[in-house]
């Protein structure tokens, strides 16, 4: 039988923990209604007794969101918790989750109280939390630390108090899988009164390993997880919500287990906390890194175009994006190139192809990555070969603040290669100098535009110049990862315009042909 795992959200309180993030009520509001819309089962706004803001965002998202269960943090204090039950006054449905610590170095050190003291105001606080919520969570902090035998009777003795869900917190992230798993099922077997509460976990992930034990958990009995957006939260975080809800999802087969996750809400979700809190996921984060669906290998990128499910175990749409992305570099192969092209709307020749294929390979090796923008400068500068009298072979300039600039240039022209130098008031102005003299041509330069096609360092530059000659005006363009080559071959291909017999093909006119 599947079972249903309750989804605790703790982005607003422990992930708000997280080194550098700080959200302000209107923010947290925000992000609670996302969260109402992603169908987490419980969203823990925040920890009232901390700050004003924090028991106001409470207040407010109690106020306004409806569908989860509405939390808020307490320590086993009556101050805490009555800040807890008042900040959650107005929700519709609420838990107060109180919280003390329960293993030796933290009872010892933290809070110098021994085990009876412990278990006498772990059962008082959540008796005292009962008076204003039959939903009541207790944490002993740092259980995964604790000896288990004294977990076990505290957490018989706060499910006798009448705490609803206990939570198994590993604080520090200590905890190993296959330990963590043997910590559940011994509460699940152990401890008398267990069919009375579910068993929740909390896992940090200081060893990288939140999200395993929480699943290791899930496996042997637990039936709530807490979690957060992106993994955020203290230190290195907390168990990344969105690992665990698709780990679920696509491996339902193994643990036998759903959510009640709309899981296509997830990237916006993801990427909504990403811009409040200012904490860039990273490129290769599982689910919602900007790399979790993009594949660069031209044979994943072959396999893929075959068959999807030859390197991919989730859909994109499954998590809210619009499709994988094959991303066009060094490794990609011909099948993936032709298909980026009919996605842009062209359709090539077999010579055209060949030819592009090569540019683009020429390209990939100087750029990290090819975008849309650079294939259709690529097409764009290569197709009228065929009908240009003057190619570029060779560019070189020189140029500086004590130096006359000057350029070097060798054309081809039917098969036979001329070359020149001059000098200019700068390499740009040089190379159209020597341009000119060697195609004995001397439009006017009307306009000049230089613009970054892409984004980076490598970014192509893409030159648009408009000569006129005679009464006639040619546009003409370029690009190349070198602006002063993007120039020339710009210049170029207008003058080539002017010098073009009728027969000429526009290149542009056919691309909008195929873009009616
Ligand atoms: O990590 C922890 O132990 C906590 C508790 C308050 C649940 O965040
Ligand atoms: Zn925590």
């Amino acid at each position: 039988m599947v079972r249903r795992i309750t989804i605790f959200d703790t982005t607003l309180r422990d992930g708000e923990q997280c080194p550098g993030a700080s959200l302000t009520p209107v923010q947290k509001l925000e992000i609670a209604k996302q969260l109402a819309r992603l169908g987490v089962d419980v969203i823990e706004g925040g920890f009232p007794i901390a700050s004003p803001g924090d028991a106001q965002a409470v207040k407010m998202i109690a106020q306004s969101v409806k569908g989860p269960v509405i939390a808020a943090l307490a320590r086993s204090l009556s101050a805490d918790i009555d800040a807890a039950a008042s900040a959650l006054s107005l929700a519709q449905k609420r838990r107060i989750h109180v919280f003390l610590a329960t293993s030796p170095i933290h009872r010892k050190y933290k809070l110098r109280k021994a085990q009876e003291e412990i278990l006498r105001q772990a059962v008082w606080a959540v008796k005292y939390a009962r008076r204003y919520s039959k939903d009541v969570e207790f944490s002993p902090e740092d259980a995964s630390r604790t000896e288990p035998e004294f977990l076990h009777q505290v957490v018989e003795a706060v499910i006798d108090a009448g705490a609803t869900t206990v939570n198994i917190p590993d604080t520090v992230g200590f905890a190993i899988p296959d330990q963590f798993a043997k910590l559940i099922r011994g509460i699940m077997e152990r401890v008398s009164n267990i069919d009375r509460a579910i068993i929740s976990v909390h896992c940090h992930n200081d060893l990288g390993l939140a999200v395993p034990n929480s699943l290791a958990a899930i496996a042997n009995g637990a039936g709530q997880v807490e979690c957060t957006l992106n993994g955020i939260g203290e230190r290195a975080g907390n168990a990344s919500l969105e690992e665990i809800v698709m780990t679920l999802k696509v491996r339902r087969d193994f643990y036998q287990a759903s959510t009640g996750v709309d899981t296509t809400q997830i990237t916006q979700a993801s990427r909504l906390v990403s811009t409040l809190t200012g904490i860039i996921v990273q490129p290769n984060k599982a689910i919602v890194g900007q790399n979790a669906f993009r594949h660069e290998s031209g044979i994943h990128q072959d396999g893929l175009l075959k068959h999807r499910a030859t390197y991919e175990i989730m859909r994109p749409q499954d998590v809210g994006l619009r499709a994988s992305q094959l991303v066009l570099g060094k490794l990609s192969g011909r099948h993936a190139f032709v298909k980026r092209l009919s996605g842009l709307g062209f359709k090539l020749s077999k010579t055209e192809l060949d030819r592009a294929f090569e540019r683009f390979k020429e390209l990939a090796d100087k750029k990290k990555e090819v975008f849309d923008e650079d294939l259709i400068a690529i097409l764009e500068d290569e197709l009228p070969v065929t009908q240009q009298m003057y190619k570029l072979v060779y560019v070189h300039t020189t140029s500086g603040n004590q130096t006359l600039p000057t350029a070097t240039i060798k054309l081809s022209k039917d098969g036979k290669e001329l070359q020149d130098a001059a000098c200019g008031d700068g390499p740009v102005d040089a190379c159209y100098k020597t341009i000119d003299r060697l195609t004995k041509l001397s439009p006017e330069l009307v306009d000049y535009s230089l613009r970054g096609l892409t984004k980076g360092k490598d970014a192509q530059g893409e030159v648009v110049v408009k000569l006129r000659h005679r009464g006639i005006e040619v546009t003409g363009r370029g690009a190349s990862t070198d602006i002063i080559e993007a120039s020339a071959k710009a210049y170029l291909s207008a003058v080539n315009k002017l010098l073009s017999t009728p027969t000429r093909r526009s290149y542009l006119g056919r691309r909008s042909a195929l873009h009616p």
